[in-house]
């Protein structure tokens, strides 16, 4: 878990207020759910034989002696909430954003920590592969608004009740004939929850895991026909994507449509996953609500923090000026100024220790500012002033009532001059 300090925040702001607009295009309402739920919740949806229910959660008793979680992850929440405040009532197709903290017990490394944060969305109401591929490309706008290159969109369906079975059959065969080489976890797996074998991070167990038979080749009509529609719509969209059948990832309760988005950047390492999701048809009704299907996704927001610190940009904005005292008794004049121009909405810098005028300017230079203004006698009754450009350059006269109009006219040259 991590302190997020300013100078590291403004990156993170300016991925979250891109969601927010761009989300909001889509349609989606933000949702805020509680940090902590039933512990029963997450047993019954991401389900029991997962590593996140079974090794990662942040699980206690409250006074009142129920059992708990940190949550693990969004969408059980939000199914939750859509089924407490009984949407499906007053509303055929719902969408919901959410992002904030969530928790897991995970061996901490780059773009791996137990508090870390996702940006995802669920879409409910709507079974239909447009729901998918709308959903893909609300990601694949997000990654462009983002200017994040090289990330893959992988692809596979897991079937559904009709057509898991048969090939769930297969697997445990296929496992069994693989028993010794197993790890004693996925022994048991293989008995309760034979999909679960196929996330193990085990790098034994995934060598046998990927020669294991196909689910693309066990899918049933409805399932295939779903799965193709999908690609074909994806390709309208020109969205790129590969089929990968390996990927089941590592929740329990997807049907038909699974996904993720994997970087490349080495800056990773092995958290390369920055984003995914799936179809979850049957989970609602499995937690006790209506039979409403779903598709959702989420991102790691750590991770795609990561990659934008990598791409060197910058997002914090300097401040337009330091206003510097040059005596003691223009202390108040200046704190004076820098509340009207502050209100005005410009950003203001102020050492209100005061001090001499050599220990502010080296102030402002570490402020970043664009312009220093000194605040003296002189200054005070004459009502002119310098606006010295931090750059270099000629210092520029303006009168203490017009420093406004001047600031706001020099950022706006700078932002048509474009990025430096
Ligand atoms: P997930 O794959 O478990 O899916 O998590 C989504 C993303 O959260 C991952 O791709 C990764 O970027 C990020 N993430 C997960 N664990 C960590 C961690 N320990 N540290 C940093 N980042 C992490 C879900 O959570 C599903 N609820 C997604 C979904 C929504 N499916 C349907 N709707």
């Amino acid at each position: 878990m991590r302190d997020l300090l300013p100078g590291e925040i403004e990156l993170w702001q300016h991925v979250e207020g891109l969601a927010r607009e761009l989300f909001g295009r889509f349609g989606y309402g933000e949702v805020r759910t509680p940090m902590a739920e039933d512990t029963g919740l997450f047993v019954r949806s991401v389900g029991e034989e997962t590593d996140i229910v079974g090794k990662e959660m942040y699980t206690f008793d409250d006074k009142g002696g129920r059992s708990l979680s940190l949550r693990p992850e969004g969408t059980a929440p939000a199914a939750r909430a859509y089924i407490e405040h009984a949407i499906n009532n007053k509303e055929p197709i719902t969408r919901w954003f959410y992002m904030g903290p969530m928790f897991r017990y995970e061996r901490m490394k780059t773009g791996r920590y137990r508090q870390f944060y996702q940006i995802g969305a669920e879409a409910y109401g709507s079974k239909e592969a447009a729901q998918d591929a709308e959903m893909m490309d609300m990601v694949v706008q997000f990654l462009g608004a983002l200017e994040l290159k090289d990330v893959t969109l992988n692809l596979n369906s897991l079937g559904d009740e009709a057509c898991r079975p048969a090939y769930h059959a297969k697997l445990v065969e296929y496992l069994q004939a693989h028993r010794e080489e197993l790890c004693e976890d996925c022994k048991r797996r293989m008995e309760t929850n034979p999909l679960r074998v196929l996330d193990c991070k085990n790098p034994t167990c995934q060598a046998v895991a990927a020669a294991g038979p196909n689910v693309l080749e066990f899918l049933c009509e409805p399932c295939r026909a779903h799965f193709d529609d999908l690609q074909r719509k994806l390709t309208v969209l020109g969205i790129k994507y590969v089929v990968n059948p390996r990927m089941v990832r590592g929740l329990d309760y997807y049907t038909r449509t699974v996904f993720e988005f994997i970087a490349s950047h080495p800056a990773l390492g092995t958290a390369s996953t920055v984003g995914g999701g799936g179809r979850y048809d049957k989970m609602m009704k499995g937690l006790g609500g209506p039979d409403v299907p779903a598709v959702g996704f989420a991102m790691g927001l750590d991770r795609l923090v990561l990659l934008l610190k990598e791409s060197g940009r910058t997002f914090t904005s300097p401040p337009d000026l330091f206003v510097a005292v040059a005596d003691e008794g223009s202390q108040d004049a200046a704190l004076a100024l820098a509340s009207r121009l502050r209100r005005e909405g410009l950003r203001v810098d102020f050492d209100t220790r005061g001090g001499s005028l050599k220990s502010q300017m080296k102030r402002a230079d570490k402020s970043g500012a664009r312009f220093t203004l000194v605040l003296g006698e002189a200054e005070r009754t004459s009502g002119q002033a310098k606006l010295k450009p931090m750059a270099g350059g000629d210092a520029i006269p303006v009168a203490l009532d017009d420093v406004a109009k001047t600031l706001r006219a020099a950022r706006l040259a700078t932002a048509q001059a474009g990025p430096t």
